[in-house]
């Protein structure tokens, strides 16, 4: 059997050795595609691949074609949006996540990107401080949870609304769960999205949402581009020279941001949430460990489609 790793943006070496030790102890072999370039590099690497562990690689009907003897790929993280799952169950391929192993990282992150806005993007200039304020985390599953535990330690005042977890799951954390979105933006200085990007949520961020935030509302970004609707985010930035954005997915229309917002916007080039070496080897080593399981003993448990 060979598992092919594509990753655009590759693992830490570590995290790599990890995944080869558990490949190779189950009598598999390794293959290697990072930071390729051009599509056709990943169709070629995929054509004799059994198995795929892949990050925020795209896997559509194109690939799915390509790679003839796939049985199943696993994103190495939590969003499969960058898989095409209907194409996948069209070609009898199992597709699974890795829920919860880089949470933390994600979550730390958040705080990060929290603290530099606060602070003015350490400008020089007199900022404020997060004790105190009230953090609204919008989804309360891995990251939202551990976003939770974190702002807790800086003493924000921790809300949170998710349409799927019961009250009572957020409550028993100590977090005061709000009843709808609305709710929640018109209730915290911070917001921290977390929700997936999906049908129902892309574009979903938007000016009706916003225009209520308390003055001086900083929006955190470490979940997807697609669930903000952009344009209305540069109306309401234009009109409330008071709110800022801080984000860990490039928008769409990153050099407007910049352009229009440099004092209060600010993205990271590439996506960092993610991107330790913790949660590189907590992910890949998890999505090595499920491609064994289901490859030897069928075990599906993390299947997403
Ligand atoms: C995820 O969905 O797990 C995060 O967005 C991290 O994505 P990445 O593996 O592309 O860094």
């Amino acid at each position: 059997m060979k598992v092919l790793i594509a990753t655009d943006k590759p693992f830490a070496k570590v995290a790599v050795d990890g995944i080869r030790k558990e490949i190779e102890a189950a009598g598999y072999e390794l293959a290697l595609l990072e930071k390729y370039t051009e599509k056709a590099q990943l169709l070629d690497a995929v054509k004799d691949a059994n198995a795929i562990i892949i990050r925020s690689d795209i896997i559509d009907a194109e690939v799915l074609d390509a790679a003839k003897e796939l049985k199943i790929v696993v994103r190495a993280g939590a969003g499969y949006d960058n898989v095409d799952l209907n194409a996948a169950t069209a070609h009898n391929v199992c597709v699974m996540n890795t829920p919860g192993q880089n949470a933390n990282a994600v979550a730390e992150l958040a705080l990060g990107l929290m603290v530099y806005a606060v602070r003015n993007f350490y400008n020089g200039t007199s900022g404020t401080e997060l004790m105190g304020k009230k953090l609204g985390i919008h989804a309360y599953g891995n990251v939202g949870r551990n976003v939770a535990r974190i702002a807790k330690g800086f003493g924000m005042e921790v809300y949170a609304y998710d349409a799927f977890c019961p009250k009572e799951v957020i409550e028993k954390d100590g977090v005061k769960a709000l009843s709808s979105a609305e709710e929640l933006y018109k209730t915290c200085n911070v917001i921290s999205l977390h929700i997936p990007a999906t049908a129902e949520t892309k574009n979903s961020i938007n000016y009706a949402l916003l225009k209520d935030t308390p003055k001086g509302a900083v929006l955190v970004n470490t979940a997807r581009k697609e669930v903000i609707n952009e344009d209305e985010l540069i109306k309401l930035m234009d009109e409330r020279a008071d709110f800022k954005y801080v984000s860990d997915i490039m928008p769409a229309a990153h050099a407007k941001f910049e352009e229009l917002f440099a004092e209060r916007y600010f993205s990271t080039p590439k996506k960092m949430g993610a991107q330790t070496a913790e949660a590189n080897i907590n992910a890949g080593i998890a999505a090595a460990k499920q491609i064994v399981g289901y490859l030897k003993d069928g075990i599906d448990k993390f299947k997403v489609n």
